[in-house]
């Protein structure tokens, strides 16, 4: 091989990649723009060894509560192995903003028919935002690894409509777990 044919072999390989960057970076700019898609971006550390004795994650603090501006926040704690409420109302078409948080190890949840998808990490808050659409039970298993019980920790979200929708006078609403 002469330079010239070294040359022209190294710019078609350099065409190839180059060709397949742009493809993986359409992909990206496709999938985060149309079909809503991010990495997690909210860190917020939380001491885990004290998470349940004081702060936001205290158990009479955890569930589903309605914020002055209509929006709603819940907290749950994932332990193993069960997430705790196990059940949490919300009601549709509004704005319900989950925080997530663990004192023992790394879980991980989905909540199905939604794009709500985070692992919770010991030392931080996971926080995810999201509107449900339609009344109905959302089921939310845990898909980390988190040991024995694994299989077994699940919760559900119970989306109600507006007229079921109906918090105490603190703002909060209670649901049962399905047996
Ligand atoms: Cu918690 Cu798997």
């Amino acid at each position: 091989m002469n330079e010239q044919e070294i040359l022209k072999t190294e710019l078609r390989w350099s065409a190839i990649v180059a060709g397949a960057i742009g493809v993986i970076v359409v992909v990206i700019v496709i999938s985060s723009a149309a079909m809503v898609l991010h990495p997690p971006s909210n860190i917020e550390p939380i001491d885990p060894t004290s998470l349940h004795r004081e702060g936001e994650f205290v158990e009479a603090n955890l569930g589903s509560i309605e914020n002055p501006d209509g929006s709603i926040t819940v907290r749950i704690v994932a332990t193993q192995f069960a997430f705790l409420p196990r059940c949490v109302p919300v009601p549709v078409n509004r704005r319900v903003v989950f925080r997530f948080a663990t004192p023992d190890v790394i879980h991980g949840l989905l909540i199905s028919g939604t794009n709500v998808n985070t692992m919770v990490v010991p030392g931080y808050v996971s926080q995810v935002n999201t509107v449900f659409p339609e009344p109905g039970d959302r089921f939310v298993p845990c898909h980390e690894y988190c040991g024995i019980g694994h299989g077994g920790m699940w919760s559900i979200v119970r989306v109600v409509s507006e007229e079921e929708w109906q918090p105490d006078s603190n703002g909060r609403m209670t649901c049962e777990f399905p047996h």
